[in-house]
């Protein structure tokens, strides 16, 4: 099951993880494939840079990327973003009590005193993905991602300099277009079924369309590939890899909270929504009574990016430090972004284990549908 872009990274297998917990993004490079770390969780470039650091002391010398977001729009845009006050002055008082209505109804007690909220503004604006950029480009990556948006040209550019590639995440066959006309290398052409932002075609029916629309231009085919035979799928539908993210959420290495871990693996496909509970812009997640609450009737609607992940930080942190507490209901709002593979995750396997079984299964697919074609 190689692929050109096996060739171009110097990888075994064409399968692309995303991840924001450096022990996924090494271990997936170990076993084969490449590791790409999510930017957007790291509150300043000082924490990125101590991410890079350990990968690069952990992943045995193997090719790995990191994902960063520019988005072509959010609030603050015309001036590459604002600071955090002006942002503050921006969220409504409606909004607020909203939050704060939410967080009674469902008994979720304050911080305790000195304890502060997770906020990871930075990463929302170019100003912020910008440093970010900087700072990967000191370590030796492969690979740069963007996702919302097409990167500014000088950063393409930048990144081209130090020999880097660079990929970007797309809905559209338009938007992959629009990307390969920016200079960005590679396309991941994400379906509608992925975890996080998405748009609203299906992978089954963007991935050929994106194929064609870019041609030669290599593509990676993201949303709902959790399985060899989905990779193979993939593979068919004429993309040169597969890109995912929410299978490696239940791996052995992963960080995710044990409540959202717990709800994961209960969850059917049937269990997430396209909601803009998270960050204002609509993103796949698991269906909870906190998207419930932002999508329902007594809503005040979301913000725009970055406002509505602002609002919502300190309520988000709050949640999670209350989720065991028996007393609160904190752990019915508890959610994390995932896609419609949810349903197939059902246990907590190693990387390695799941890369194993992506590449043995796929290459049966392959075996069986060439035999179809024998005389
Ligand atoms: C928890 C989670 C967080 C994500 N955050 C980002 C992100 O910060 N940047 C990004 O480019 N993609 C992000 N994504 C999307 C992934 O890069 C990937 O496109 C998606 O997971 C693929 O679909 P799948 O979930 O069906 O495998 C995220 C996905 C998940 C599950």
């Amino acid at each position: 099951m190689r692929t050109r872009l096996c060739d171009t990274f110097g990888i075994e297998f064409p399968i692309f993880a995303f991840s924001h917990c450096r022990d996924v993004v090494a271990a997936v490079s170990k076993a084969g494939g490449l590791g790409v770390l999510g930017a957007l969780a790291f509150p300043s470039p000082e924490a990125l840079e101590v991410e890079l650091r350990w990968i690069d002391e952990h992943v045995g010398g193997k090719p790995y990327g990191v994902d960063v977001v520019m988005p072509v729009s959010y609030a603050g845009a015309e001036q590459g973003g604002l600071d955090k006050a002006t942002f503050e002055q921006m969220i409504p008082e409606r909004h607020r009590r909203f939050i704060q209505d939410t967080l009674e109804r469902y008994k979720v007690p304050p911080l305790p005193e000195g304890e502060s909220a997770y906020e990871s503004l930075l990463a929302w604006t170019h100003t912020g993905a910008r440093s970010q950029v900087e700072v990967a480009l000191r370590h030796p990556i492969k690979l740069l991602v963007n996702a919302l948006g097409t990167p500014p040209r000088d950063v393409v550019d930048k990144v081209h300099e130090h020999g880097v590639l660079v990929a970007a995440l797309i809905g559209t066959a338009e938007h992959a277009r629009r990307q390969v006309e920016a200079g960005v290398d590679i396309v991941v052409a994400s379906g509608n079924e992925a975890g996080g932002h998405t748009g609203e075609i299906a992978t089954l029916v963007l991935v050929p369309e994106v194929v064609d629309a870019v041609a030669p231009t290599p593509v990676l085919a993201a949303g709902g590939i959790g399985c060899g035979r989905q990779v193979a799928a993939a593979l068919a539908l004429g993309a040169d890899g597969a890109w995912t993210g929410s299978i490696w959420m239940a791996s052995t290495e992963s960080d995710l909270h044990p409540v959202a871990l717990a709800k994961i693996l209960k969850a059917t496909s049937r269990d997430t929504v396209r909601s803009r509970a998270l960050t204002g812009k609509p993103a796949r997640q698991l269906r909870t009574a906190w998207t419930d609450a932002w999508d329902g009737p007594e809503s005040p609607g979301t913000l725009p990016m970055p406002l509505q992940f602002m609002a919502t930080a300190e309520a988000v942190s709050r949640i999670h430090r209350y989720a065991h507490v028996e007393s609160s209901g904190a752990k019915e709002l508890v959610g994390t972004p995932i896609g419609e593979i949810v349903g197939r995750i059902n246990s907590v396997r190693p990387v390695r284990e799941i890369m194993y079984d992506l590449v043995n299964e796929c290459v049966d697919t392959l075996a069986r549908m060439g035999a179809m074609v024998q005389t």
